[in-house]
């Protein structure tokens, strides 16, 4: 599974970060980093749940 974030859409919520840390990172301006855009075996399901839950759907599967 991989994630990428879309810088145009990401407002700062931080919500992926919250859900998975392991795989999400904030940047000096509070916006959403993917520090590993393959995500690692066992957090997939976290990884999901912030694809789905981001307000402005700004992170995508693939
Ligand atoms: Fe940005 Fe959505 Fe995360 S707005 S900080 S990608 S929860």
């Amino acid at each position: 599974m991989k994630v990428t974030v879309d810088e145009d859409r990401c407002r700062g919520h931080g919500v992926c970060w919250a859900l998975c840390p392991e795989v999400f990172d904030l940047n000096d301006d509070g916006y959403s980093e993917v520090l590993t855009p393959e995500v690692p075996a066992g957090f997939e399901e976290t990884a999901r749940a912030a694809v789905a839950q981001c307000p402005e759907r700004a992170i995508s599967e693939g």
